[in-house]
This record gives structure tokens, C-alpha cells and sequence, in this order.
């Protein structure tokens, strides 16, 4: 199975998300090849069976360029592209080819979700989904992850994968 994961982050959590989604992956999977790339490194999709993409809450759904701008003022240390950019161009998903969708948020009253937009615009490019949108929580708008949340995307990645294998996929 070829997977790839790709992520936004501001503060770098949702990176260490990511990262942890990719060790479930291998995990479940060892013979899989993981790819896991922030989204100014991802480029055009190929040859992928299984993409799982990622951002942080921003004002109740998915990053703009105007809450991007208020985190690296407010300190954020990568300042990199958003997703909603990168998935207008991303191609449709092809015979098999499975997709899911996560987030980072906080855990406050009408957090929102970025992980329900991404999920919306995989599924509008024709990519199926493997799993329900995830959120994976954060103590603070700059982290860290709560505790247990990187064993949970770690699981979540395992479970992505065996999924895959059971429908014969890989
Ligand atoms: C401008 C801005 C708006 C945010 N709005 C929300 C929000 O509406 N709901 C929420 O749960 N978290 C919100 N957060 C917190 C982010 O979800 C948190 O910073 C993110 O999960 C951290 O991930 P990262 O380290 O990958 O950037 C916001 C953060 C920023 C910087």
C-alpha cells in the first residue's frame, strides 16, 4: 500500500499528529511505503491508495489566509501554505483509492472542525472515505497535544491501514 499523509500546522502540532498517524500506518502495515509531508512539500498526488490530510481548527473550520496571518502574529513559528489551495488542485481519487480526514482543536464550546471542510473536498474530488473525520485535541491555541492524543492518531492510522488491508487493498 502506498500512503500518504499530508498536514498543515501552525504550531506544530498537528504535525506530531501527523507523524503519529504515519507510525500507526507502518505499524499496521510494515511493508507499506509512508510518506508524510507538510502540505508546501506535497505536490501533485500520485500513485496514492490511501491519503490522509490534516490541519488545525481556525475560527471554526479549516485555516484562511487571514487566520494564518493572526497565528504568525501571535507567534506561530511556520508560516507555510494552507490546505484549502492545495486540495482545489488535488486530483480525483482513483479506482480503490480511499481518503480520510483529521484535525487539531481546542477543546472549547463550538470548537468547530477543520477535519469536516477537508473531508467535504476529498469526498468532492471523488476520494472515498476510509474513516469518519477525526479531531485530535490540543490544550492551548499553540499546544501542547492533550496527553494520550498521539497514541489515539497512532491508533486511528493503525486502523486506517487495517482497513485497507481487509478490503484487499494493499
Ligand atoms: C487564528 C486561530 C483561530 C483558532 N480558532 C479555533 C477554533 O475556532 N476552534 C478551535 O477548536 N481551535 C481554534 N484555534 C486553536 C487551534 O485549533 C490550535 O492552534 C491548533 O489545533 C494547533 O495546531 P498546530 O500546532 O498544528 O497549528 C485557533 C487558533 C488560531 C491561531
Amino acid at each position: 500500500m502506498r500512503a500518504l499523509i499530508v498536514y498543515e500546522s501552525s504550531y506544530g502540532n498537528t504535525g506530531q499528529v501527523a507523524a503519529a498517524i504515519a507510525a500507526g500506518v507502518r505499524r499496521a502495515d510494515p511493508g507499506a511505503e509512508v510518506r508524510c509531508l507538510p502540505v508546501a512539500e506535497a505536490g501533485t498526488v500520485e500513485d496514492v491508495d490511501l491519503l490522509v490530510v490534516g490541519g488545525p481548527t481556525h475560527m471554526r473550520g479549516m485555516s484562511t489566509g487571514l487566520s494564518r496571518t493572526l497565528a504568525a502574529k501571535a507567534g506561530a513559528p511556520e508560516h507555510g501554505p494552507g490546505l484549502r489551495s492545495w486540495l482545489r488542485t488535488l486530483p480525483d481519487g482513483g479506482p480503490g483509492a480511499r481518503a480520510a480526514a483529521f484535525d487539531t482543536r481546542a477543546e472549547v464550546k463550538h470548537a468547530g472542525a477543520a477535519a469536516d471542510g477537508i473531508a467535504a473536498r476529498l469526498t468532492k474530488h471523488h476520494w472515498d472515505l476510509a474513516a469518519e473525520p477525526a479531531g485530535f485535541l490540543v490544550e492551548d491555541t499553540d499546544g501542547p497535544l492533550r496527553e494520550g492524543e498521539t497514541g489515539r492518531a497512532e491508533a486511528w492510522g493503525a486502523a486506517l491501514a487495517d482497513a485497507h488491508r481487509q478490503r484487499g487493498l494493499t
